[in-house]
């Protein structure tokens, strides 16, 4: 299997739902590669604004956010903000609507993006998120962008949900996708978008599995690089 024996960074960006954690993961299982979760780093610090009732705008947010310790444990499924677990709490619906406008702060993504290459410094990585192949690793070894439509986006994200038992409709998890979207893709810092080298994956009509084999057979094949 070309370069991933040694050193190899595989970066997948793409919108919320587009199935890119559930894919990231498992090729990350099974080519042995560290996982980052980028969007969990995000999610971590709007958690951390929201218990210390901070909003975007608070002046304290930045070095509070600079202050604070993000890790990771089991390989990217479990979060730790200062040493606590929160890896439940993260993806409840008060932190969705609050991560956009987190998010979009050029001084936490800073903070952010040298972490996550700090993480990435290790050299066996597969990083996703929405700037993984635009700025945090723009030279990865290979790139997808996965995308969905909206409605088979919300679905996925509803199915999610309701293993939390989190009560809430197809029509609102659809609408939160779609302002998140908007927010991420205008944004005026590293907004979402698909690096001209990233291969593009519609996974509207694929299956977890479909996905994984055909980024598989890219890295196998050692086409999907940007060097
Ligand atoms: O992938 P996710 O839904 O967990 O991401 C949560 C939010 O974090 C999303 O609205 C956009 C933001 N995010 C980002 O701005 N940059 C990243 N690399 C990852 C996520």
């Amino acid at each position: 299997m070309k370069k991933v024996g040694s050193q190899v960074t595989i970066a997948i960006d793409g919108p919320a739902g587009s199935g890119k954690s559930t894919v990231a993961r498992r090729v990350a299982e099974k080519l042995g590669l560290l996982y980052l979760d980028s969007g969990a780093m995000y999610r971590a610090v709007t958690l951390l604004a929201i218990q210390d009732g901070l909003t975007a705008d608070s002046p304290e947010l930045i070095e509070r956010v600079k202050a604070c310790r993000i890790e990771f444990a089991d390989n990217g499924r479990t979060i730790l903000l200062n040493t606590e677990d929160v890896s439940v709490d993260i993806r409840t619906p008060p932190v969705n609507r609050r991560v956009a406008d987190i998010a979009k702060i050029p001084e936490i993504r800073h903070e952010i993006v040298k972490h996550q290459q700090r993480i990435g410094a290790e050299g066996r990585i597969i990083a996703e998120g929405r700037d993984l192949t635009t700025i945090v690793f723009p030279h990865a070894d290979f790139k997808f962008y996965l995308d969905a439509s909206v409605t088979e986006r919300a679905k996925r994200r509803l199915a999610d949900l309701e293993k939390q038992n989190v009560d809430i409709t197809l029509a609102a998890v659809e609408a939160e996708i779609s302002a998140r979207d908007e927010k991420d893709k205008t944004r005026a810092h590293s907004p979402l978008r698909a690096a001209e080298d990233a291969i593009i994956v519609d996974t509207t009509d694929k299956t977890i599995d479909a996905v994984v084999d055909f980024i598989l057979m890219h890295i196998c094949e050692g086409e999907g690089g940007s060097r």
